[in-house]
């Protein structure tokens, strides 16, 4: 049987080979360059993690395994053409380096050929992995949609942002260790503690993805620092700073609402608020009280010390990460 390493060795090889001989150059170049710089390869891992500790077989994991990935990498490209990123990965991103057009297109047929992927898992588990896929991936669309219209509201409230992030995030991790339990032909009950686990783990992972957006190095997360606020971002740290902001300090945070001119006074001015607020501190709290939901949920399912520990480090890590 396929060890979690050789699983893991075996999703390289395939997400760095399904383009060879593709043509045009020009559409499969941007996959490429996105999945060479790789990442840290999160959703996968959970779900090669799920299969090998429920003890089913990692080799069948795969592909389901890569599918996830690719899509990850699809959201990621299409992600920064509508945050303006520069950086992804420590490099341009796909529009910065090419153009708009490359990454929109590349992007639609990286989520092609996730599909083609996810057909080659185990075929007893097709209709059911389509149908987590299919729901997914319009979660994912859905809260995409509902990140870029709140850069337009001032109003929003932290349940709305809650939501939001649970549907662009949380559900593909969820949806990562749930297909991982359904190719170990775990009981649907088993598979749907997994998604919970995921779904908290999810919102744990993006409330610190939005930390290190503001207040983590540049360097290490490759991304700009301060995206989040220089595309007025309603994150919890805006949501919450505003919330405990002096009048004066508001006006400040209104004057820099929709500005473009000066990114770095930006940046600094916003973060000071946000200091001075102790909003940082309250957005790991929150991290790490889902975090404690998500281990709680490990808790209860259906493991041995090993895999329950393999997990654990992996859930642990997600809060502390520094990229
Ligand atoms: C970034 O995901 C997008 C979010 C959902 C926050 P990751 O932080 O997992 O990105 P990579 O794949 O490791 O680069
Ligand atoms: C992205 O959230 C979520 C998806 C790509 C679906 P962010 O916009 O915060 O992700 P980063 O910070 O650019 O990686
Ligand atoms: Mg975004
Ligand atoms: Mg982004
Ligand atoms: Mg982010």
């Amino acid at each position: 049987m396929m060890s979690l390493e050789e699983g893991m060795l075996q999703l390289d090889r395939v997400l760095s080979s399904f383009t060879r001989d593709k043509k045009p150059e020009s559409l499969y170049v941007p996959m490429d360059y996105l999945l060479g710089l790789k990442g840290k390869r999160m959703r996968p891992q959970l779900c090669l993690l799920a299969t090998w500790a429920l003890k089913g077989k990692v080799e069948e994991a795969v592909y389901p395994a890569a599918a996830i990935e690719l899509f990850h990498n699809f959201t990621l490209m299409h992600d920064d053409i509508m945050d303006n990123a520069p950086l992804r990965r420590g490099r341009p991103t796909v529009h910065a380096k090419w153009d708009v057009s490359q990454a929109i297109l590349s992007g639609d047929a990286m989520l092609v050929e996730a599909y083609k992927m996810l057909v080659l898992g185990n075929p007893l588990h097709l209709k059911a992995g389509i149908e987590l896929f299919n729901q997914t991936a319009l979660e994912v669309c859905e809260g995409q949609q509902m990140d870029m219209d709140f850069e337009q509201r001032e109003d929003v409230q932290v349940e709305e942002y809650m939501r939001m992030i649970t549907l662009k995030t949380s559900v593909l991790l969820g949806a990562s260790l749930k297909m991982g339990a359904l190719t170990a032909n775990a009981t649907s009950d088993v598979q749907d503690a997994f998604y919970d686990f995921g779904l908290n783990l999810g919102l744990a992972f993006q409330l610190r993805d939005d930390y290190l957006d503001t207040f983590g190095e540049s360097l290490a997360t490759g991304k700009q620092l301060g995206g989040d606020i220089l595309a007025d971002k309603k994150t919890f740290l805006h949501i919450r700073t505003r919330q405990e902001a002096s009048s004066s300090e508001i006006e400040l945070l209104d004057q820099w609402k929709g500005a473009t001119d000066d990114p770095t006074k930006k940046v600094s001015e916003v973060k000071g608020v946000m200091e001075r607020t102790g909003s940082e501190v309250a957005l790991m709290e929150l991290s790490n009280s889902y975090l404690d939901k998500a281990m709680a949920i490990l808790n209860t399912l259906p493991l041995e010390d090993e895999g329950r520990n393999m997990l654990s480090s992996l859930s642990e890590y997600v809060t502390s990460r520094k990229h």
